[in-house]
């Protein structure tokens, strides 16, 4: 697939078909994930992908804890607050996208309804987890942030899914302890992958046009 053609058509995919995605497949894209620059070449990413057996245990876990109101404890802390015009366009973004998908973001039933979803994984057959030491600093995260964008255009070209979800990361120390993933790293973004089930009427999010973005200086 023409390179431009794969970033305008990737999108997050939050309905998968079941079937499980032969780990061969899985391998070709994070063989080509890890071609992604990083800051001096550090490659500061680490990966689990979970399937099976062991993902619905996790998904079990995340609802678990959702349902106790466990306290949730990413290693990266949510944003508290935004400045005016992104918060603007975030929330324009998010209400045109639950309201596409019948959420109504003022009933606290569907709310949680939306955050269960994220942890049965959208019904994807598979997760992967991207982390790091935790005493690296931004610009590692920034080069996981590359390495993610790689990883999700791979698996467009190669006909999966993904959809990316901070959401996984929310109760950090449990989701480490049931991965294997020891207390001192990071653990950054979750993903969602497998085959994707689109359907006609499927949300597609936009982007804001170059000009509001973008001075040029000569
Ligand atoms: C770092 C990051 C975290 C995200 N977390 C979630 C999440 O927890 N749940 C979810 O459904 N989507 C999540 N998304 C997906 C975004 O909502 C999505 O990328 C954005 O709305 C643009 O839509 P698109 O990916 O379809 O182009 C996340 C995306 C990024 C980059």
């Amino acid at each position: 697939m023409d390179a431009i053609k794969c970033i305008e058509t990737r999108s997050s995919v939050r309905r998968f078909k079941p079937d499980s995605v032969p780990q061969r497949l899985l391998e070709q894209v994070l063989e080509a994930a890890r071609w992604a620059p990083s800051y001096k070449n550090t490659q500061p990413w680490e990966v689990v992908v979970v399937s099976g057996e062991k993902k619905d245990g996790l998904s079990r876990l995340l609802t678990g804890l959702l349902e106790e109101d466990a306290p949730s404890q990413p290693d990266i802390s949510h944003p508290t607050s935004w400045p005016e015009a992104i918060e603007r366009r975030m929330n324009e973004h998010l209400l045109k996208r639950l309201s596409a998908m019948g959420v109504d973001l003022n009933d606290p039933a569907m709310r949680k309804r939306s955050k269960l979803a994220n942890f049965r994984f959208y019904g994807a057959p598979h997760a992967i987890f991207l982390y790091q030491d935790a005493g690296l600093t931004p610009w590692s995260i920034f080069d996981l942030g590359l390495f993610a964008q790689s990883l999700m255009l791979a698996a467009h070209a190669l006909g999966l899914g993904t959809v990316p979800q901070a959401f996984l990361t929310d109760y950090a120390p449990q989701v480490k302890e049931y991965l294997g993933i020891p207390a001192n790293k990071r653990l950054v973004l979750g993903i969602s992958t497998g085959y994707p089930d689109i359907r006609e009427n499927d949300f597609r999010s936009t982007r804001m046009p170059v000009s509001e973005f973008t001075t040029w200086l000569e």
